[in-house]
């Protein structure tokens, strides 16, 4: 199997890829990656000699065209996906999210190459705090930011590409992931990298906002499942039962490194901060057998704190820049 992976050296595409050459060791792997602010060879530097890597725009057509022909299978990955950075700039947003995937398509249809689309949840908008109910595959989409709105659009694409033109696509939205090569700028490293400088965690708001925390091999296997056993023209929906609220978080991680549980500063809300995702994975656990490995939150992150202390020289660089941007906007 020749597999083309977009975004294949940001944090969740590098840990598939990862996942990938230790699974299936005789695929033919090539990541494709533009390698902004976000992608990091790093990443990929204990498997180099595994794969292929092409430094490219996934809205370069004939880049990307030349590519997917040469792969018999697409993951893509490849997005902008920091919610804060969405709300002080939203074009990169606009044009990698949509045009790229606009782009994808388009060689995907001319190439009649199968593709698997990642997306998220946060598509689906935000449920109450005290609401039992979880997004399903037919919970109506409704994106509050920036960032989600253009992941709700290239969802719309693909879905309209597989009814209208038949293309071979699957689709799936996760939850929230965490683990190794995650970048500073987002909540759990950033919290974990804050006590390693000395400095207390930050917290949006009053911190009761809740997110679904899955551990991003989780993620892997899922996506991997979907590739081999996942029904064309289908949505799967990833999480692995991980709610927690913002201050339950902090308060963990605080336990795990040692320190007081209120030290940690409260700072202005993000503006329209969701309140709650929760995921309902059922289908993808009955229809295609996939379960979590990961489902002690404590010891994942136990796993992750201690892959950041040993990798300080892997996001020593990015957190001077990501903490002036902050401070920039008050958070
Ligand atoms: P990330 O920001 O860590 O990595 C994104 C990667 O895409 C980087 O390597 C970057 O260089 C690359 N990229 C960006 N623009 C590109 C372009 N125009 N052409 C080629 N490459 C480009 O993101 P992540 O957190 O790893 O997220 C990966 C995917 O998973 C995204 O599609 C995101 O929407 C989705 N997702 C993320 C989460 C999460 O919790 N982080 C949860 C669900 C879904
Ligand atoms: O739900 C999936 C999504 O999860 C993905 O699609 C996104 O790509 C990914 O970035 C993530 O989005 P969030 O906005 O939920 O993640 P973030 O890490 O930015 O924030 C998680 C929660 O923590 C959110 O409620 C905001 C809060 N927060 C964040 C930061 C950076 C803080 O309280 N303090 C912080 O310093």
């Amino acid at each position: 199997m020749k597999i083309l992976i977009t975004g294949g050296a940001g944090f969740i595409g590098s840990n598939f890829t990862h996942y990938l050459v230790k699974h299936r060791p005789d695929w033919d792997v090539t990541v494709y990656d533009k390698l902004t602010y976000a992608g990091n060879l790093k990443n990929l530097e204990l498997i180099k000699d595994q794969i292929k890597f092409v430094h490219a725009d996934i809205c370069d057509q004939n880049t990307i065209d030349e590519q997917i022909a040469k792969n018999d299978l697409v993951v893509h990955f490849a997005a902008e996906s920091h919610n804060d950075n969405s709300l002080l700039s939203p074009w990169p947003f606009v044009e990698t999210n949509i045009i790229g995937t606009y782009r994808i398509l388009e060689a995907v249809k001319k190439y009649n190459k199968r593709l698997h689309h990642i997306s998220t949840d946060e598509v689906y908008g935000d449920l109450k705090l005290d609401d039992p109910a979880k997004f399903t595959p037919d919970t109506p989409y409704n994106p509050s930011s920036p960032y989600s709105s253009t992941k709700a659009s290239s969802d719309l694409l693909v879905r309209a590409w597989i009814r209208s033109f038949k293309i071979q696509a699957t689709i799936s939205n996760c939850s929230n992931n965490y683990g190794p090569f995650q970048h500073v700028e987002k909540f759990i490293p950033r919290q974990i990298t804050e006590i390693l400088e000395g400095r207390k965690p930050k917290l949006y708001g009053n911190g009761q906002n809740i997110r679904d925390w899955i551990h991003t091999e989780d993620h892997s296997s899922a996506v991997l499942k979907i590739l081999e056993k996942g029904v064309i023209g289908e949505t799967y929906l990833i999480g692995a039962d991980g709610e927690k609220n913002n201050k339950q978080v902090i308060e963990l991680i605080l336990k795990l490194m040692n320190k007081d549980s209120d030290y940690y500063e409260l700072v202005s809300d993000r503006p329209g901060h969701d309140l709650r995702y929760a995921i309902d994975s059922s289908k993808l656990r009955e229809e295609l057998g996939w379960k979590p490995k990961y489902t002690n939150f404590e010891e994942g992150l136990k796993n992750t704190i201690y892959w950041y202390k040993n990798n300080r020289d892997w996001w020593q660089p990015l957190k001077d820049k990501t903490e002036i941007k902050y401070s920039k906007i008050g958070r």
